[in-house]
């Protein structure tokens, strides 16, 4: 079954955060066959789930300790106590403005892994990147911080082109299919990996997006924030694993 994942980022207030539930719980009522799950920011992670499990929550990052004198950081377990099922790591955005490298990243999926939470590992290269011929050797660095992690351990990896997040500019099918292929083979010893394509899907987007058979859905970001137009991102994945 596909999965789409909401990346709120840092927007939506509690009574945002609220009314989004309110209208998304009828809509999701009526779509079937496909995994939905929400990242809000941190206070808000009990108040985005769903009583009756129609979708699932995420954190947007974790703490790469346990506990202890960190001042403003929020740890897996606690993360975890909230109801939360998965956690987003290495969101390029966390990469970028907030200096997180291959190994903060190996902490915070151990953290991750003892609070019993699945990561959604986002990876992906920048333009300069791209235009360099590079994308694949940036991505297996960016893997390696998945070296210590068990292997038959399920694991999401979104694979962001930093290109395309946030830029009206997705990637076209052969880009997302190179990028996804590479991931796959290069964790070929994982039986329960799925591979998601993130950057600016959209509802005008998302059949085709979905019709490539490298990915297994989506990590949506700026067309999430509307019920309306997540539900009918939604929908595309779900009627493509139909
Ligand atoms: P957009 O969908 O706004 O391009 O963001 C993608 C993203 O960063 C999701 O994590």
């Amino acid at each position: 079954m596909n999965l789409v994942v909401a990346n709120w980022k840092m927007h939506k207030t509690r009574s945002e955060v609220e009314a989004f539930v309110r209208d998304f719980a009828s809509r999701a009522e009526r779509i079937e066959n496909v995994e939905i799950a929400i990242a809000p920011a941190f206070p808000f992670l009990g108040a985005a789930g769903d009583a009756r499990g129609r979708w699932s929550v995420a954190a947007q990052d974790c703490g790469a300790e346990r506990a202890g004198a960190f001042t403003g950081e929020v740890s897996a377990e606690m993360i975890a106590s909230e109801g939360a099922r998965y956690v987003i790591l290495g969101h390029s955005e966390r990469r970028r403005l907030f200096r997180e490298n291959v190994e903060t990243l190996s902490r915070k999926l151990a953290r991750a892994r003892e609070a019993g939470l699945i990561p959604i590992f986002c990876v992906g290269e920048s333009e300069e990147e791209k235009s360099a011929g590079r994308t694949a050797a940036v991505l297996d660095e960016q893997i390696r911080s998945l070296d210590g992690d068990a292997p038959e351990a399920e694991l999401v990896l979104a694979y962001e082109p930093v290109w395309a997040i946030g830029t009206g500019r997705n990637a076209n099918p052969e880009e997302i299919c190179g990028g996804a292929r590479h991931i796959v083979e290069r964790l070929s010893n994982r039986p329960l990996l799925r591979v998601l394509y993130g950057g600016s899907v959209t509802p005008d987007n998302a059949d085709e997006l979905i019709a490539q058979r490298a990915i297994a859905g989506f990590l949506v970001g700026g067309a999430s924030l509307s019920p309306e137009s997540f539900e009918k991102i939604c929908r595309s994945a779900a009627s493509a694993a139909a």
